[in-house]
This record gives C-alpha cells, sequence and structure tokens, in this order.
C-alpha cells in the first residue's frame, strides 16, 4: 500500500479558528452562497463579495496550522510512498503546517485572477470591488477561488491519483459538494481502502470502510502514528 490521497474540507481548520460552512455558526448560516460565491454574484455587488472575501482573506492570515495539518506533512516527510492531499479549503495552513504540492481544487484566499485578461497573480490583503488587473488594467479582478457553477481546479491530475490510489481519507468535510463527495466512490472503484476522519458522521460516511470520529486536532495525529508504525 504505497500511494495515499487525502481530501481535506473546512473540518480540518475549524481548530485554527477558521470557520466552517455548514456547521452550528458556519458561512453559510451567515451568509447566503447566492450573494457571496457565485459569478452573479460577483457581477450584481462586486463590493459585497469582494468584502467577503477581504474578511476571510484577514481571518486565514491570523490562523496558524494546528496538530492536524502538522500531522500530515509529517506523514508526507515519513511515508515510504506517495502522499498527495487535495484540499476544498481555501486557507493556506496545510502549507503553513510543511506539507507540500497541495491541490487547492477551489483555489486560494492568497491568489487574484483577473476576469478579463485570466492573468493571475498574488491578491493583496484587501481588494476593491474596482481592483485593477496588474497586467491589462481592467478593473476586473476578483479572488481566484472556484465559485458555485465554476469548474473545480487540477480535475485531471485529481482523478489520476484517485485511479491509482491504494487508500483514500476525507477529513472535515461534510461530503454535501460534488465532486469532492464522490471521491471517495473514485477511490473504491480503484481498489483503494478508505477512512473518513470528522467529527461526526458526514453525508457519505457509508461510503467509507472506516470512520474515525472526533476533532481533527486529535484523530489525524493518531491516524497518521498508526500509518507510520505499520
Ligand atoms: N475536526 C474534524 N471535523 C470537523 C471539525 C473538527 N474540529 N469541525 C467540524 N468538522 C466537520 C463537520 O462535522 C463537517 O462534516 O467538518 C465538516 C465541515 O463541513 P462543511 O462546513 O460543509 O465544509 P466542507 O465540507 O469543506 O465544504 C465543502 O462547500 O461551500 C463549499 O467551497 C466550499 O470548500 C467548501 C465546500
Amino acid at each position: 500500500m504505497n500511494r495515499i490521497v487525502i481530501l481535506t474540507g473546512a473540518g480540518i481548520s475549524a481548530e485554527s479558528g477558521l470557520g466552517t460552512f455548514r456547521d452550528e455558526g458556519g458561512l453559510w448560516t451567515q451568509y447566503s452562497i447566492e450573494d457571496v460565491a457565485t459569478p452573479d454574484a460577483f457581477a450584481r455587488n462586486p463590493a459585497l463579495v469582494q468584502e467577503f472575501y477581504n474578511l476571510r482573506r484577514d481571518t486565514a492570515a491570523r490562523a496558524r496550522p494546528n496538530a492536524a495539518h502538522l500531522a500530515l506533512a509529517r506523514l508526507q516527510q515519513g511515508w515510504r510512498g506517495d502522499v498527495t492531499i487535495v484540499t476544498q479549503n481555501v486557507d493556506a495552513l496545510h502549507e503553513a503546517g510543511g506539507a507540500t504540492d497541495v491541490l487547492h481544487m477551489h483555489g486560494t484566499l492568497a491568489g487574484a485572477l483577473c476576469n478579463a485578461c485570466a492573468h493571475r497573480w498574488p491578491a493583496p490583503a484587501r481588494m476593491a470591488p474596482d481592483e485593477i488587473c496588474p497586467r491589462c488594467f481592467a478593473p476586473a479582478a476578483r479572488p481566484d477561488v472556484v465559485w458555485f457553477g465554476e469548474m473545480p481546479y487540477h480535475m485531471d491530475e485529481i482523478f489520476a491519483h484517485l485511479a491509482r490510489a491504494d487508500l483514500f481519507a476525507a477529513i472535515g468535510t461534510s461530503g454535501e459538494v460534488y465532486p469532492a463527495a464522490a471521491f471517495v466512490q473514485d477511490a473504491r472503484r480503484a481498489g483503494a481502502r478508505t477512512v473518513e476522519l470528522n467529527l461526526e458522521p458526514s453525508a457519505v460516511s457509508r461510503d467509507f470502510d472506516e470512520t474515525r470520529t472526533g476533532p481533527a486536532s486529535q484523530t489525524v495525529p493518531l491516524w497518521v502514528d498508526d500509518l507510520l508504525k505499520g
């Protein structure tokens, strides 16, 4: 068993102080997706959308990786084969915890994208509603995050990793959003063993061979210890 593919969601960053989306008090209980996380929302009210991401960028910049992020980096360093981390999160806590080559399928708060010329550059701490693109100078800059209705990033690469996986783990994700919620089925079809590490059962727990419940800062280090000992 050499190739491990790990999918993470907002739950892995919850203990670093970043809100999840669908838990009690989560972001989608404070904002409506249609107002802040779709291309139409940005076209309709760029000020609200930019402010939503400015707030998340500010909160994420002050957050520190927790024991779960550090444990996954330890796994990447200590494992005899490949460990691919695919995250739905737009924070940089995996990298801050020492992980490498993380695939951000929903983009990152650290990135900016031009709606006019598709130029990408490091996002400033705050973006204005009419933020200028540094290459084409159009007032068309947006956060480089994937909104609902848009195609997630790195999908070909992700599916190639899932097709060769020996072990698939989903950590801190509710299994409510596709295509990520179906990754466990892709991994099973490839013959991988599957494990879910979550605070509570998710919408897709039944698809996993094994479920370990509890806070990620406790369950993930123990899981990594078991793997590295095994
Ligand atoms: N440890 C482990 N799991 C946790 C913890 C914790 N400390 N706290 C919460 N969780 C779990 C919750 O039980 C829930 O299953 O994390 C999950 C968070 O689910 P969501 O809020 O739906 O977040 P996520 O699954 O990442 O959402 C997927 O939806 O809105 C889009 O683009 C957004 O990437 C996001 C995607």
